[in-house]
């Protein structure tokens, strides 16, 4: 390969500049160990541009009337989309085993018979699916109004998950025992849709995770899923996301991060609850909503709820 097949390289400054860009957009934050990979992904779009250096594609993104659909051309390029069924499965176990029918109880209490569960960041969407199943195998919300929303920066990942159609490499972590919900599909690689049952559950958006406001066409919800996204973020602009999150959940609401995730040095908003399997964040429950106190003669503490 030449030089010049290769396209433009980047210089330190316009690295700076570059990332900057993205990361006021988009939250993600690429420290200078991520050079590498940064020039290697975006030099495929300077190169579809035609442009023959990154000052010029700078200019370009930051001047040119269409320069912010190419912010997103960008981001696109440079977003991790690593996702697949069932991943981080002894946390799903919990929400499936613990979750679910505390948030079943709690809504009962409010007198709502409506459950809706935010997948932040969903990527091609396997995390929506996964979640949608579970809802359904609990048949505790059977006859209710359930919603299970993905959203996610990337318009490319969402047309994917729309399609709701996977490859073989997606299940690699699911148990046979959900094979039920998934039908063959005639694709070369031999994949499986989303069966419809599943895929009337759950919808898909396309916003900006900084963009607050965008989520309140979600109402108050129960859950939320944010795994493995914020840990590309910076941390102001993790604080920021994690605020939305509280003020979207309903008293009594989780919030499951990715296993090598946490709120240290984030926020202390949320209370931490132990359950069987897992340690989740929860917003804590307004009074009104608290199961009854153990009588004072006991002497035993409250519950986990
Ligand atoms: C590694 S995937 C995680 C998928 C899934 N949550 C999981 O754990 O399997 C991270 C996703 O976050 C999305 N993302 C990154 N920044 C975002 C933002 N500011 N708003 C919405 N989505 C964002 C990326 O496009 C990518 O699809």
């Amino acid at each position: 390969m030449t030089f010049l097949d290769s396209g433009p390289r980047m210089r330190r400054d316009e690295f700076r500049l570059l990332r900057d860009l993205v990361n006021k957009r988009s939250g993600m934050f690429f420290d200078d160990a991520s050079f590498f990979v940064f020039e290697r992904r975006l030099r495929e779009r300077a190169k579809a541009l035609g442009v023959t250096d990154f000052s010029s594609y700078y200019q370009h993104l930051r001047f040119h009337p269409r320069g912010a659909e190419e912010i997103d051309e960008a981001i696109d390029a440079l977003v991790t989309n690593e996702t697949y069924f069932f991943r981080e499965e002894y946390q799903l176990r919990a929400f499936g085993e613990d979750i679910l029918p505390r948030l079943h109880e709690l809504a009962v209490r409010g007198h709502r018979k409506r459950l809706v569960i935010w997948s932040a960041g969903c990527s091609t969407g396997e995390e929506v699916y996964t979640l949608a199943i579970l809802v359904l195998r609990s048949r505790l919300f059977d006859g209710w109004d359930v919603r299970i929303f993905g959203n996610d920066i990337s318009k490319r990942v969402l047309g994917i998950a729309r399609r709701g159609v996977y490859p073989r490499h997606s299940f690699r972590a699911m148990p046979a025992l959900y094979d039920e919900y998934f039908e063959p599909e005639a694709t070369p690689g031999g994949g499986r849709r989303v069966v419809d049952r599943v895929r009337s559950l759950c919808q898909f958006g396309h916003f900006n995770l900084l963009e607050r406001e965008r989520a309140s066409i979600l109402g108050r919800v129960d859950a939320i899923f944010c795994r493995n996204v914020l840990i590309y973020f910076d941390p102001a602009s993790r604080r920021s996301v994690i605020e939305g999150f509280y003020e979207r959940l309903q008293p009594g609401g989780y919030l499951m991060l990715g296993h090598s995730e946490s709120l240290l040095n984030v926020s202390t908003a949320f209370e931490l609850a132990h359950l069987a399997a897992d340690m989740v964040y929860r917003r804590p429950v307004a009074p009104s909503l608290l199961p009854p106190p153990p009588p004072a003669s006991t002497g035993r503490g409250g519950g986990d709820r």
